[in-house]
Formats: structure tokens, C-alpha cells, sequence
């Protein structure tokens, strides 16, 4: 990444979306059985296998969420069936510019990273504005867990069973403004603990921003954990959101404000280069990036780079959902 119409409600879920539940336990089952022998891997040195991302150390797991309540997603289209990323792939290869600009330097640097204590800052126009610890939100909703695609602008995409809530039970908590029509995420950038922090890769701290109704739409999540786990620094420790219909820099990490606000925040990336990296950022295969197209993408851990390419779908396959969000919209001229 470094710079070198359709309606149909999100109320009903398309058919490949409903997983049935005992589907649903045998893959719970697997997953645990593949954590189990990831723990194996971390003794015995990794021997590379299907990985996309080349990186040879095992990373290391921070260990069970306390309060994950394991529970299927309520939330339709929260659930996929596609085959799990592993968890290996999914926690060394990495984009985390405040550790680094190569995608192993997070499972590498992110360690020095402090996560406890932490404080999530409410701003702006908010009725309840306020410092929130992690504990406290942590227990502010009921957790699910949500298999949800990621796709990179990059080209690579992943399937990840992240940890969390719909970001909207914090704000219907926090109960925001009529005048505020945006959401600002302001990450940490602390130059002791994050070696990148005051190169000039980005503008930091990193932000990151949605639409009011994006930010309430309930596939926005809140998250804390993957797999099961806390989540490891790297992928955004100790609270992240993810935005699964949107390109994989939409979705903020290790966030210590969210600022309310009436006008468009602007973003690290659409600071960095204004003409690549639109505000909206939603999947389209049909509006490539001006370097190059986005039709297709690589899933991290289907073969390396020979693997046949898959085709990208429209907001990440999450239409039925998200696609009145945008009804009207220019999406060309609102990437
Ligand atoms: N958040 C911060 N604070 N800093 C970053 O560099 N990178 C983004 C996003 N969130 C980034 C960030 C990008 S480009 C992607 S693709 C995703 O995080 C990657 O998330 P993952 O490493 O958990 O897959």
C-alpha cells in the first residue's frame, strides 16, 4: 500500500450467509483443534506450508478473551461459510505502519505495544462524552463471534472469526448528536512504544472515519478478540473496528478516541494520497485503484502467489446488506 443500486435491506440475509448450526459447531470444533495445533507449531518452529505471508516465526498467542461469549452471530451476513484463514496467516502478515511498513514487521515490533491500561475518549457531538476504560466496554454488549471476509486494497483478502459487537451499542450509548453525521476513529501513535510513529510514511496518528450510518450499520464491529482469543497486537490490540465491506485500512486499529463530528474527517491514507484513496473505500471491482485494478484478489493461504485469483464481489459480498446505504450514489466518484 505505500505510495511508491441495488436495494435489498440488510434485514435479510442472503441464503450463502445462514450457516446452519451444527455446520456452525464442527467448524468451532476445528477451529479449536487448529488452535491446539498452532500451540503445537509455536514448539516445534513453523514449517512455512500454504502461507501467503513467508514469515517463519510462530507468533505468539495472547491468550482466551474472558468475556467471549462464543455465541453465532445474531446479525445477518456476520457469518461465512468460506474456509477459515489460518490463524498463523491471519497474525503475521500484517498492515500496521506504526510497527512497520513490511507485512511481518507488526507479528515482529507490535510486542513493545502497552495494552492495559486503556481508555477509549468519547468526543464531540456527543451527549455523553467521556474517558471509557476497556473493561467497561468490554462488557457494554453481548460478544458474538463474526466470520467476516477482509479484503486489502492491495489485492489479498482473508476470512476471519473476529471477537466483538456492533460499534452501534456504543453509540446509542453514548447517544450522539442530531448534527453529527460522521464518525472520526483516532488510533494510538506513541513514539516509545511504536518505532514508525514520526517516520513520514503517514500523517499520524492514523484515523480513520465512517458515515453515521455506516458506523450504526450492525456489520460494523466493535472488535477485541479473533479466533477466540484477545486480540494479539497486531491485529489491533486492544480495540479495533472492522468494516467488512470496506477495504482493510477502513478498519482501524488500537483506537483511543472516537470523535463525533459534522464534517468529513479526513484519513491516513486519503491524506497520503488524495487521488488513490477515497473516504468511501467500499469494495467495487468495478473502480480500480489508478495503479491497479480491483477485480480479482489473492486469498492469503490458498497456494502462494500461483494460486488462481478469485473475483472480487461488490461491497466484499456483503450487497444484500450494506447496498442501500448507497442507494443514488456515484460509486466512481465516491470510491
Ligand atoms: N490501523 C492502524 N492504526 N494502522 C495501520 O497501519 N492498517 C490498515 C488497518 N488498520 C492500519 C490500521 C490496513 S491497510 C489493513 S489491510 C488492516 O488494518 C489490516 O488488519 P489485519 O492486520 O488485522 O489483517
Amino acid at each position: 500500500m505505500l505510495i511508491s443500486s441495488r436495494h435489498s435491506g440488510f434485514d435479510h440475509p442472503i441464503p450463502s450467509d445462514i450457516t446452519p448450526r451444527s455446520v456452525y459447531e464442527d467448524r468451532r470444533a476445528l477451529l479449536r483443534l487448529a488452535a491446539g495445533s498452532a500451540v503445537g507449531v509455536a514448539v516445534s518452529g513453523w514449517a512455512g506450508g500454504q502461507s501467503g505471508s513467508g514469515a517463519g516465526a510462530a507468533v505468539a498467542r495472547p491468550g482466551k478473551l474472558d468475556l467471549l461469549a462464543g455465541a453465532t452471530s445474531g446479525v445477518p451476513g456476520g457469518v461465512t461459510m468460506e474456509k477459515l484463514t489460518s490463524y498463523q496467516d491471519a497474525t503475521s502478515y500484517n498492515n500496521f505502519y506504526e510497527f512497520g511498513t513490511d507485512k511481518a514487521d507488526p507479528a515482529r515490533n507490535a510486542h513493545t505495544l502497552k495494552t492495559a491500561p486503556w481508555t477509549v475518549n468519547i468526543e464531540g457531538l456527543v451527549k455523553k462524552p467521556g474517558a471509557y476504560a476497556l473493561e467497561d466496554l468490554l462488557k457494554l454488549s453481548a460478544q458474538e463471534e463474526r466470520i467476516y471476509r477482509m479484503r486489502c486494497v492491495e489485492g489479498w483478502s482473508m476470512v476471519i472469526p473476529w471477537v466483538g459487537y456492533s460499534l452501534a451499542a456504543l453509540i446509542k450509548k453514548v447517544e450522539p448528536l442530531a448534527s453529527a453525521k460522521y464518525v472520526e476513529f483516532v488510533t494510538l501513535a506513541d513514539k516509545a512504544t511504536m518505532p514508525f510513529v514520526g517516520s513520514r510514511v503517514l500523517d499520524w496518528p492514523y484515523t480513520e472515519g465512517l458515515r453515521m450510518d455506516e458506523a450504526m450499520h450492525p456489520l460494523t464491529l466493535l472488535t477485541f478478540g479473533m479466533y477466540g482469543e484477545v486480540l494479539p497486537n497486531q491485529n489491533g490490540a486492544p480495540v479495533r473496528i472492522v468494516v467488512p465491506w470496506k477495504y482493510g485500512f477502513k478498519s482501524a486499529k488500537s483506537i483511543v478516541k472516537i470523535r463525533f463530528t459534522d464534517k468529513e474527517p479526513g484519513t491516513a491514507w486519503n491524506k497520503a494520497a488524495r487521488n488513490e484513496y477515497g473516504f468511501y473505500s467500499n469494495v467495487n471491482p468495478d473502480v480500480d485503484h489508478p495503479r491497479w485494478s480491483q477485480a480479482t484478489e489473492r486469498r492469503i493461504g490458498e497456494g502462494g502467489l500461483f494460486a488462481k485469483k478469485r473475483k472480487t464481489l461488490l461491497f466484499n459480498g456483503y450487497e444484500a446488506q450494506v447496498g442501500q446505504l448507497y442507494t443514488g450514489m456515484d460509486l466512481k466518484k465516491f470510491f
